[in-house]
């Protein structure tokens, strides 16, 4: 018997340009979360950026204002691109793992994230980052499909498919601790060497590695 033809993903690879893409995301109802929160948070940034931030899902405030990290964590997260000369405005692009806000920011189960990731995929397919930035492990897992727990892999770079992917923790398990920041910022410092080496020679010469 031939698979059900699932007309969201067969739309959304016809879609050729982001504003395309992005109405037929904020109309998606393809799991039960978009009946429990406000709005779809598509992701934002730069749609040409070579650099790719993938966090968990939509918390309080995403889900309020509609943009990807804006509350205390997307504050942190703000600073730590910022210090490492990258900024969501000019050459970050950010998404998530699940585009709806699971009640009470539980974690996104498997299934809700299956049924999402086809979402990411597509802004992945538009963007072709060089490097990704993969926060928390909801991301990590999800991405790289490894069990390994997050301080094991957090700093080593993983390649899938000619992809450099820099797992590190989330902002918000650094707001909880602070003491975990020594170590994003050693992961950041390894953003900042290859994307010098692969996307801009001169980016932000003040940070001295
Ligand atoms: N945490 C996430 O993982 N993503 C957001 O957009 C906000 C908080």
């Amino acid at each position: 018997m031939e698979p059900e033809k699932d007309q969201f993903l067969e739309d959304m690879r016809w879609t050729i340009d982001w504003a395309a893409l992005k109405l037929l995301v904020l109309n998606c109802q393809r799991c039960s979360l978009r009946q429990g929160c406000t709005q779809v948070v598509f992701g934002a940034g730069n749609e040409q950026a070579k650099l790719l931030v993938i966090g968990e899902g939509p918390g309080a405030d995403e889900d309020q204002q509609g943009e990807p990290f804006v509350g205390a964590a997307g504050r942190l997260l703000d600073n730590i691109l910022q210090t490492s000369g990258f900024s969501r405005r000019s050459n970050v692009y950010i998404a998530n793992i699940v585009k709806c806000r699971p009640p009470g920011n539980r974690v996104p189960t498997p299934e809700e994230r299956e049924r999402c990731l086809p979402i990411l995929r597509e802004q992945f397919r538009r963007l072709r980052p060089k490097i990704v930035l993969l926060l928390g492990a909801t991301a990590i897992q999800s991405i790289l499909g490894t069990k390994e727990p997050i301080g094991k892999v957090r700093g080593t770079w993983q390649e899938r498919g000619g992809v450099l992917f820099m797992p590190t923790y989330h902002p918000a398990a650094l707001l909880r601790n602070p003491n975990w920041k020594k170590d994003v910022w050693e992961d950041m410092k390894e953003v900042v060497r290859l994307y010098r080496e692969l996307v801009d020679p001169e980016h932000f010469p003040e940070l001295k590695l």
